[in-house]
Order: structure tokens, then sequence, then C-alpha cells
């Protein structure tokens, strides 16, 4: 009850005074001044806990897939978090687990600035980061520092795409660099997951492991590194199903688990933005323009391989409802970054207790009962 009202006060005080403050300044400078703010709370005990205040668990949202304990199917998405330098904040705010990175095998800077631009109405943001990166090296030292204990609770997938740089511009060296990191994180065994980030849409070289058999040869590097962690494959989200498939059935053949659906949105004339977008703005969009897109592949992709992989939902969740569709759809965990911009750290927990009224509404006793239910009964939600 009381975490109720503190949530619903949160989310007032956020539309109101937080988010029209915040939204005046340039996005570059709030996500820099975030971590800033994060990695200094997060070490003071009396504050630390404040966040706790937003989280919301019930036993109908706990699953184990993979061998992995989820308290809660809400995930933070790749990108927020890139050096994994706020773990304890976003497990304080409610999230079930996290996804760290993009990491990249060598230190990075990313593309010029800016990086992101606002498009308040169309509920999205262009991203143009380019995968800036300490390097795996360093960010290895940094979860170090981390208590074991953190992780056990909060499972943490890190997603691992190539440097951002010409030296990895040939498959070769971009498939060794993949490795390194992946390499280095099987030794140290830190993560509970690893995402292999094949669908950057900004960085050097555009996407060559988006082509099937440029994948296949990823992929049969990837298998021979052994790796003690599930492995998930982050999706591009612009390719006709077909296309899309035939990634699919090159994933099944490999030591892969599971599809995270998907990346930012490249197609500009695909996302009915509400207000213009200049051309000098280079970028992807994320946020509500990728939701359907999303969703109808989760659909598509849970019909057909849905006894062989895993599904983790994103793109464009920005409540219960939204998180809702892409369990039915499919996803048996979901993520998100765009919608807690928008709506307030407390969107965690709001999503949380909203899902446990949905699954009560329909008679599933937990969630893994609700995932991939529409693709099989046409009843919406
Ligand atoms: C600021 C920002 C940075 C991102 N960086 C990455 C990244 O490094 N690696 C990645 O796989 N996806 C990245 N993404 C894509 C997100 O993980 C996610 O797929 C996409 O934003 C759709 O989810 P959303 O609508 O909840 O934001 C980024 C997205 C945003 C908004």
């Amino acid at each position: 009850m009381i975490k109720r009202v503190v949530r619903r006060t949160t989310k007032q005080v956020y539309k109101h005074a937080i988010k029209p403050v915040l939204f005046k300044q340039h996005p570059d400078n709030v996500h820099k001044h975030l971590i800033k703010v994060a990695k200094h709370t997060q070490r003071i005990p009396a504050v630390k806990r404040l966040p706790k205040l937003w989280a919301y668990q019930a036993p109908c949202l706990e699953q184990t897939i993979l061998g992995l304990h989820f308290k809660n199917p809400v995930g933070l998405a790749a990108g927020f978090d890139k050096d994994i330098e706020m773990a304890p904040t976003i497990k304080n705010v409610g999230f079930g687990w996290m996804t760290g990175g993009s990491v990249t095998a060598q230190p990075c800077r990313g593309n010029p600035k800016p990086w992101f631009y606002r498009l308040p109405q169309s509920k999205s943001l262009v991203v143009h980061a380019g995968l800036p990166s300490d390097g795996i090296v360093a960010i290895l030292q940094h979860l170090a520092t981390y208590p074991a204990s953190l992780f056990t609770s909060m499972p943490l997938a890190v997603s691992v795409a190539k440097t951002n740089s010409k030296e990895t511009a040939l498959d070769e060296q971009g498939i060794t660099d993949y490795c390194e990191s992946l390499r280095l994180l099987n030794i140290q065994n830190h993560c509970q997951l690893y995402e292999i980030n094949i669908s950057c849409p900004n960085a050097f070289g555009g996407e060559p492991f988006t082509d099937p058999e440029r994948l296949e040869k990823l992929l049969a590097a990837i298998d021979s590194l052994k790796l003690h962690s599930p492995v998930f494959l982050k999706m591009p989200i612009d390719k006709p199903w077909l296309e899309f498939r035939e990634l699919l059935q090159v994933a099944s053949e490999h030591n892969i688990q599971g599809v995270t659906i998907g990346n930012l949105l490249k197609d500009r004339s695909a996302a009915h933005l509400s207000e213009p977008l200049p051309d000098e703005i280079q970028g992807s969009l994320s946020g509500k323009p990728t939701r359907q897109i999303s969703t109808e592949l989760i659909r598509q992709t849970y019909r057909e391989f849905s006894d062989r992989f895993v599904i983790i939902g994103v793109g464009g969740i920005f409540s219960a409802h939204d998180a809702y569709k892409k369990i039915r759809a499919g996803a048996s965990l979901v993520a998100l970054i765009t919608g807690m911009i928008f709506e307030g750290p407390q969107l965690i927990g709001e999503i949380n207790a909203g899902l446990e009224s949905y699954l009560k509404r329909d008679g599933f006793g937990n969630i893994h009962e609700a995932v991939g239910v529409d693709t099989h009964d046409k009843k919406g939600v």
C-alpha cells in the first residue's frame, strides 16, 4: 500500500517537476550526470535504499529460465549502463535482471557527439552512440568490485559487440574481437547470460553479421569458446520475416539458447513519427516506433521456434500493458530503456504490479503460463 502511494507520487513528481527540467537539457548531458549521481549515491547507505520503495515483487512474477532465477521478468536493456557502473542502483529500482554493455574488446570513444536526440511526441530517442566502451579489461576489473550476491538475486546479462573501429572491419578481425571479450568474461565468470549484439546500426562497417553466411562463421567461432552461461542473440528489427527467419535458422544450429527481439529501428519511414526529425540528426530510433514491429517478430519467432529459443522482448515498453503483450506474444522476459526515461524510475514497479493484475485477471498462476498464449489464442489484452 505504502509502496503504491510512493510509486504514484513519484510518477506525478517525475512527470510535472523532474522530467520538464531534464528534458530542457541535452540528453547526452542528462545521461552522463545520471551515471555520476548513481555511482555516488549507490555507495551511501541511507540513500541507496530509497529506490527500493519503487520496487514490486510477487511470487507469480518469479521464473527459473535456463537454470537462472528471475524475481521478476522486467530487465534493463543494453545501452543504458554501458560500462556496468550502476548495477546496485538498477537492482534497487526493482529490475529483475539487467543487461550491461554493449561492451567491446578494446576501449572505444564511440561516435562524435551528439549521441542522443529526443522525440518527445513520438516517445522515442534517436541513438547514434556508436558503441562507446571502457573496453572489456577495465569493465572486468570494475565488475570484480561488486559483491557476488548482487548478481545472484539480479542476473547480469552482458551484451558483447565488436569494437567500433577500422581494425575490426574485416570479418575475421571482427570475430576475433567478439571472441576476445567473451573469452575473458567466461574466465572471470561474473555474468549469468551473454547477449551477442550483431545488430548495432551505428558502428563502423555496419552490421556484417546480420548476413546468414557471416553469422554462421561468427557463431561457429563462439561455439568453440564453450561458454559456461546461456547465449542470446540480439536481433535487428528492420528485416522482413523471411530474412529474419533465416538468421534464426542459422542460430538454431549453434550454441544459442535465446534471442532478444530486438534492437533499434533504422528505417525512419517505418516509424510514423509525430514530429519532424531533421535529416542532419543521425541515428536509429528507440521507444514507441519499435513497439509493434518487435512484438510481431516475437509472435512469429515464438510460433516457429518456441521449442528452440527463449525470447526476450524489447522495444517500446512504456506500461504493464506493453510488457504483457510481448509476454503473450512469446517473450519469457522483457527489457526496456526508453520507457523509463519518459515515464520515470517507478515504471519498473508499476509494470510488475500491473503484470500481476493481468495474470490474475486472465487466470494464470505464474507468468510462464502466459508466455505465447496469443499465438494460439487470438483474444487480445
Ligand atoms: C540510449 C540507448 C543506448 C543503446 N545502446 C545499445 C547498445 O549498446 N547495445 C544494444 O544492443 N542496444 C542498445 N540500444 C538498444 C536498446 O537495447 C533497445 O533494443 C532499444 O532501445 C529498444 O528498447 P526501448 O524502446 O525500451 O528503448 C540502446 C538504446 C538506447 C535508447
